[in-house]
């Protein structure tokens, strides 16, 4: 029922069901399906103690798409101010929602929520996950390079606090033959509970530290970078990965270049005109995937564990 991590998603049939199901939304003169009747009568509660723009509008604008409504708590203004704890303001907010979105700066924070009767998404959980920002992730790749298995594909930043990436790398191994090099600074690096599981699952990974170095042997398919969490880890930033013209330039032709948003320095906006950015596909694509997440949520398509 909920969507906290990743790990609950088993196999690449849920994925391709999910992904029919945004482009039938997304398509719906094609289609047939009108996607105003989906949510008709749900509300939805956003609950954020972090900022966002992308996933709690997507979320937002996905919910009216469908022909629901949705609300935002800014647990900043609630009664946790006067002490209450998130189990209580959780437990008051299902009482009045069909579904709840939650956005918090401590990594665990909504899996603790896993005893509430109504379906709570994690919608970035401090260091922790990012469940649907990697399934747009994935669908974005799949949209852009035709299919994911076999693909080499470059994961740079900063891997130790991206919630993203820890998200992503569970949905990769469900493919067949994916190859991740994983490039940031030494002390960035994934956590080791990530480099366990790729082993596990046979997933072929290297570690490297420079962006440019790696860049020099071989081009990957694609590229899919990330900012520094200065508000997870304050450090000397000077040996932060970073792709400017001259590594766009080392890129194969049909490579892509990814990222969640928001971006620092690591992804200068002058690449935002080279083709092979898909960067604002993503921003939409998360949109579109969030609608099938929902509508599959309410119309009991059993996309959701
Ligand atoms: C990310 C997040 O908040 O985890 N952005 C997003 O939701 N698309 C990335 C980040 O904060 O760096």
């Amino acid at each position: 029922m909920h969507l906290i991590s990743t790990s609950e998603i088993r196999d690449r049939g849920e994925l391709d069901r999910l992904f029919k199901a945004t482009d039938a939304l997304r398509n719906p003169h094609i289609s047939g399906i009108d996607p105003y009747y989906r949510a008709r009568g749900k509300i939805m509660t956003i609950v954020k103690d972090e900022g966002s723009t992308r996933t709690r509008l997507s979320f937002e604008i996905a919910m009216k798409r469908l022909g629901g409504e949705a609300v935002v708590l800014e647990l900043d203004t609630s009664s946790a101010l006067k002490g209450e704890s998130l189990a209580d303001t959780m437990r008051s907010i299902s009482e009045y929602s069909d579904v709840i979105v939650l956005r918090h700066s401590q990594r665990g924070a909504v899996a603790s929520l896993s005893s509430l009767r109504v379906p709570i998404i994690n919608a970035g959980d401090g260091d922790g996950e990012h469940p649907t920002q990697a399934l747009t992730d994935v669908y974005t790749l799949q949209k852009e390079l035709g299919g994911i298995d076999g693909l080499n594909i470059l994961l740079a930043g900063d891997l130790k606090h991206s919630r993203t990436i820890h998200s992503l790398i569970r949905l990769l191994a469900l493919y067949r033959g994916v190859r991740l090099v994983l490039v940031s600074p030494e002390d960035l690096r994934l956590p080791r509970e990530y480099y366990d599981f790729l082993e596990e699952k046979g997933v072929a990974c290297e570690t490297e530290t420079s962006l440019s170095r790696q860049l020099k042997g071989e081009s990957p398919m694609a590229v899919y970078m990330t900012r520094e969490q200065k508000e997870r880890a304050n450090r000397d930033c000077s040996d932060y990965p970073a792709l400017g013209v001259r590594e766009m330039g080392m890129l194969e032709k049909d490579c892509i270049v990814m990222h969640p948003l928001p971006r620092c320095e690591e992804l200068p906006l002058a690449l935002d005109e080279d083709p092979r950015c898909a960067v604002w596909k993503q921003v939409k694509n998360g949109m579109y995937v969030r609608m099938a997440l929902l509508s599959n949520l309410f119309n009991h398509n059993c996309f959701l564990t």
